[in-house]
């Protein structure tokens, strides 16, 4: 077993300032989102979203249709750049251009499709992009072996040979891939949108597990969900968008189904007193 992934700061791309000053948990957060905005056009998709995000915890994050989740994630992973304000990763202030420096900075986005090939098998499918080469010629050996390392570590179970073409898996087998590709290239920071909403329920099952797993190795999840069984059986913290903003977050124990359920349909919580808002 290896650790978990080592701290990259001197690679960091653009760390342009000194530790976040306001906000008093965001010292322990991995990520923090201070006031970002995203605007197109006319349609303010963000509205000054203040989000921590810690290392070691399955952070979810729900809403309805539209809310802006798919916005949030991919403003954080570099594809889109917010309107306005700051993102801070280990309490310094960064600018994510590109998703080659969310990459930089160790954050990897696994998305609904996964972006795997079919033609091609387990090995060839982690490494694309990453080759390992010896004396200028692929290094099938040490891949292989890399590959069987990282899915022993996670716990994959149910693939039978690293050389069987992606195409041939299961939905989860595929999510498992594309979990264990983000992994492996030292990411801190794993964000899945909906790995679960195209799964059967032991596939589902598998995958869930796979997002405690990263957990417990200190890394930090983001994970979008429409589904609150998925929610409430992995999720350390909840985050829940409203048209735009992010309404409330807080600790999985200060929500239940129903005030999860009113927040997501009106941006309100009037059944429980302890609501804890963004
Ligand atoms: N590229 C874009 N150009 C214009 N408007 C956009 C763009 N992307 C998103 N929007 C708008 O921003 C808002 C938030 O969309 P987003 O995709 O983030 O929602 P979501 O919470 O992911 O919804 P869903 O649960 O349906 O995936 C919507 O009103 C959407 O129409
Ligand atoms: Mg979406």
């Amino acid at each position: 077993m290896t650790s978990a992934p080592e701290t990259r700061g001197s690679s960091t791309p653009t760390a342009v300032d000194g530790p976040v000053s306001s906000g008093a948990s965001s010292t322990s957060a991995l990520l923090s989102l201070r006031a970002v905005t995203k605007s197109f056009g006319p349609v303010q998709a963000l509205q000054h979203v203040d989000l921590d995000i810690p290392a070691g915890q399955v952070t979810a994050l729900i809403g309805d249709n539209g809310a802006g989740k798919s916005t949030l994630i991919k403003t954080i992973a570099g594809i889109y750049a917010p309107t306005s304000g700051d993102m801070y990763w280990k309490g310094e202030k960064v600018s994510v251009h590109s998703p080659r420096d969310a990459e930089a900075l160790g954050i990897a986005t696994v998305y609904q499709d996964l972006a795997l090939c079919d033609n091609l098998d387990i090995v060839e499918n982690m490494f694309l992009g990453h080759e390992t080469t010896k004396r200028g010629l692929l290094d099938e050996i040490q891949m292989e072996l890399k590959t069987k390392q990282v899915l022993g570590e996670l716990s994959v179970t149910t693939i039978k040979s690293t050389r069987q073409l992606v195409g041939s898996l299961s939905g989860g087998q595929r999510q498992s891939i594309a979990v264990a590709r983000a992994v492996m290239h030292e990411s801190q920071l794993v964000i899945m949108d909906e790995p679960t909403a195209a799964l059967g329920v032991s596939q589902t099952a598998q995958v869930l597990e796979l997002i405690k797993r990263l957990a417990s190795r200190n890394i930090a999840v983001l994970v979008i969900s429409h589904n609150l069984n998925d929610v409430f059986a992995v999720a350390d913290r909840v985050a829940v968008m409203h048209l735009g903003t992010l309404v409330s977050s807080g600790p999985v124990a200060d929500y239940n189904t129903a005030s999860a359920v009113e927040l997501i349909t009106t941006g309100e919580r009037a059944t429980l007193s302890h609501a804890n808002p963004a």
